[in-house]
């Protein structure tokens, strides 16, 4: 079975890099016609660039979805939205006794109040229309309670909150709303952040870390880019139209642990 977007309008925030970026791709290589909105401007820019030269459409605004200035900019130049997908969101590895109320804050911004300001202009725009698909990527963290990355775990708490009652405001102005949840994929965000994090805390080599962590997962294997993508493929598409308010782990089964 073939999914194709063409004809529609797709706003991707947070499509400069990681997840984002590989749903961004996947939307445009099937036809449709995507704005990357981020902050990294010089790689939102070049992911697009890329797509467009693979023949898809894809444009980049510079828009740092903490501002709701900025995110009713971005959706005010926009003629129509027909696919949303948000994939912004920043992680902060510090345990409940070690975190610094500032670094919460900026956390709470960008999660909470980012997500808050782009579901309600989301939903401004896509109602006049009648229609919409609207994905939220949250996460497994949101659900499990594990003693690791407690604020990031909270601000996904509240994010699959708006979720679900997203969901209800939406359903009667037929549009669907609904969350992936991703369970480990090896994106800058673990890169860069959780993994060296969880390595000093393991007292291990990051490699070793990375073993062990897997290891802990059902199926023995991370998930990918793709695997998220191809997830949002089908939420995003018609094939997809009576599932609303739903949360989706795309983990290998590590939310059937507890
Ligand atoms: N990678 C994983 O294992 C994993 C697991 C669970 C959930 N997730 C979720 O999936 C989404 C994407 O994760 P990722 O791994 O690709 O992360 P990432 O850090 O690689 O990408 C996040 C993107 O958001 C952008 N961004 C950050 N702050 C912004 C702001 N204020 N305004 C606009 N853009 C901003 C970044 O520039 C970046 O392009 C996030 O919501 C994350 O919480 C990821």
């Amino acid at each position: 079975m073939e999914i194709r977007f063409d004809g529609k309008k797709a706003l991707v925030t947070g499509g400069a890099r990681g997840l984002g970026l590989a749903i961004a791709e996947m939307l445009a290589k099937n036809g449709a016609d995507v704005t990357v909105a981020d902050v990294q401007d010089e790689a939102g820019k070049a992911a697009c660039e890329a797509i467009c030269a693979a023949g898809g459409r894809a444009s980049y605004v510079h828009t740092d979805v903490s501002d709701m200035a900025q995110v009713q900019q971005l959706y005010a130049a926009q003629e129509r939205v027909d696919i949303a997908v948000h994939c912004v969101a920043i992680m902060m590895p510090d345990a409940w006794l070690e975190a610094d109320p500032e670094k919460v804050q900026r956390l709470v911004n960008v999660n909470v109040m980012g997500t808050s300001n782009v579901v309600q202009e989301t939903l401004r725009k896509m109602i006049p229309y009648k229609q919409g698909k609207f994905l939220i990527l949250a996460s497994i963290g949101g659900k499990l309670p594990d003693q690791t990355i407690p604020h990031y775990r909270m601000s996904k708490a509240a994010v699959l909150s708006m979720t679900m009652t997203a969901a209800r405001t939406a359903a009667e102005h037929n549009i669907n709303v609904n969350a992936i949840c991703p369970g480990i994929i090896r994106t800058d965000m673990w890169e860069k952040q959780l993994l060296p994090d969880r390595a000093q805390r393991m007292d291990l080599e990051k490699e070793a870390a990375w073993d062990r962590i897997i290891g802990n997962i059902p199926m023995k294997r991370p998930q990918s880019p793709e695997d998220i993508a191809n997830a949002a493929a089908f939420l995003c598409s018609d094939l997809a139209a009576n599932i609303t308010g739903q949360t989706l782990n795309v983990d290998g089964g590590s939310c059937m642990q507890l």
